[in-house]
């Protein structure tokens, strides 16, 4: 992809479906008998792996023209998949899943490209495992290829976890809905609790808040109507576009605004941009908003560690906001960056400082020395095939006199295929 200096955006853009509802809102209605019709389901790469997966286990899906209908059957009448279950590059769909088939009553054996068959599985493998699972993976059961014996007989069990991640909070949950025993998971901060809601939304009986959650097993859900809002991760890049470039202005329609996702706005706000939520609704248990954003002048902010799992995605854009900012920002304890799509503590240094960024690795620590006269100059950087550093690079672009050059942009299909149409269309 080339970005040639645009220097400022303006208009109005809706945002594709959020990616962590849309995988959610197909797994989850699988589960649950019924018909469940999805509005505006993310249609990317990661997501449609996910239909993908559930077609091979004989979930019936239909593709309609803004959406999905899932025929649910529950657990009991998936089918043993004569295939590997390919997921690409989507950590959600292998990490969610295996919760689920760890529950089923039969082998599947799930794979993904070399950047997820290099993630950490260990992570759910041990929990499930301590459920009843029989789950083994490549280097001493840490990484994928996985397989997956399944096991209906599961127990409940309480788990009190190191790390904060709501996919690792997601996949037991799966495996608690059909196991015996209640389950409890705590975990030492808030992450997204997209799981619990939707859960909730079909009649699971879930309690939650926050930091811990339990679910009882033994109700069965329904199949409802679900409104997948836009992904506010992938609003994150207009809105620091917007906010870096002097002249412009943008309004972005019906985006999710759950607090355990849209704490960066509250961050950016403290650095002095100038944000608006609009028009506040609900939809399937899940806010929605529109977010009005204007040039801002910005100044820095330090970022403690108990924020890092609500901006987890958006931390990448805003070491973009950073280095437009007065003063040095710090981010804490932003370790888990390294097992992200790519490794984005290190692609976040190395390729933004090319673009004239001057930010440092220290420890799990970043520390972005921010510039409010930074103009970027030409230059070419590679997104290591990691989406979010790819729309970061385009976005840190945009005031940049000359032309910058993204390597390996394709990645951007996994969460934002119209990502280039809608920044073309700010910019016309
Ligand atoms: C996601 C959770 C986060 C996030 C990922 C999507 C989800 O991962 O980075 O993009 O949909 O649950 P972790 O749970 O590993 O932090």
């Amino acid at each position: 992809m080339e970005i040639f200096g645009i220097r400022s955006i303006n208009g109005q853009v809706k945002i594709p479906g959020d990616k962590s509802i849309s995988h959610r809102s197909a797994i989850i209605s699988s589960l649950a008998p019924g018909i469940t019709p999805i509005e505006n389901y993310l249609y990317s790469e990661d997501c449609i792996r996910t239909l993908e997966v559930l077609g091979k286990l004989s979930v019936k899906i239909e593709k309609r023209d803004n959406g999905i209908t899932v025929y649910g059957s529950g657990i009991e009448k998936f089918k043993e998949p004569s295939e590997v279950l390919e997921v690409g590059n989507s950590g959600t769909t292998i990490r969610i899943i295996s919760g689920m088939l760890a529950a089923a009553d039969f082998m599947s054996v799930l794979s993904g490209d070399s950047s997820i068959n290099n993630r950490p599985m260990d992570r759910i493998i041990e929990p499930l495992s301590r459920m009843g699972a029989r789950i083994s993976g490549r280097c001493n059961n840490t990484m994928a290829p996985l397989a997956i014996f399944g096991n209906p007989s599961l127990k409940g069990r309480s788990f009190d976890l190191k790390i904060s991640s709501a996919q690792v909070k997601s996949s037991i949950l799966l495996a608690a809905l059909h196991a015996k025993g209640d389950t409890e998971i705590s975990q030492p901060e808030i992450s997204r609790d997209h799981t619990e809601r939707m859960l909730e939304y079909f009649g699971a009986d879930i309690e939650y808040d926050g930091k811990t959650t339990k679910i009882k097993p033994g109700k069965i859900l329904s199949g409802r109507e679900i409104y997948v809002p836009g992904d506010i991760s992938s609003a994150a890049f207009f809105i620091v576009g917007t906010l870096i470039c002097k002249n412009s202005h943008t309004i972005i329609k019906d985006t999710g605004i759950n607090p355990t996702r849209s704490y960066f706005i509250e961050l950016l706000r403290k650095m002095g941009a100038k944000i608006e939520i609009k028009n506040r609704r609900e939809s399937n248990n899940e806010p929605i908003a529109d977010i009005e954003t204007f040039s801002s002048v910005l100044s820095s902010i330090e970022i403690g560690k108990e924020a890092i799992p609500k901006i987890i995605d958006e931390i990448p854009a805003l070491c973009v906001a950073a280095s437009f900012a007065r003063g040095n920002t710090i981010i804490k304890n932003t370790g888990e960056l390294r097992f992200k799509e790519s490794n984005r503590m290190s692609a976040i240094v190395s390729e933004f400082n090319k673009l004239g960024a001057n930010i440092e690795e220290r420890g799990d620590d970043l520390v972005i020395r921010g510039n409010r006269d930074l103009v970027p100059p030409e230059n070419t950087v590679d997104s290591f095939g990691d989406h979010r550093i790819a729309m970061s690079l385009a976005i840190m672009g945009l005031p940049s006199e000359g032309k910058v050059t993204i390597l390996n942009s394709a990645c951007i299909n996994t969460s934002f295929p119209t990502f280039k149409h809608e920044l073309q269309q700010l910019v016309d």
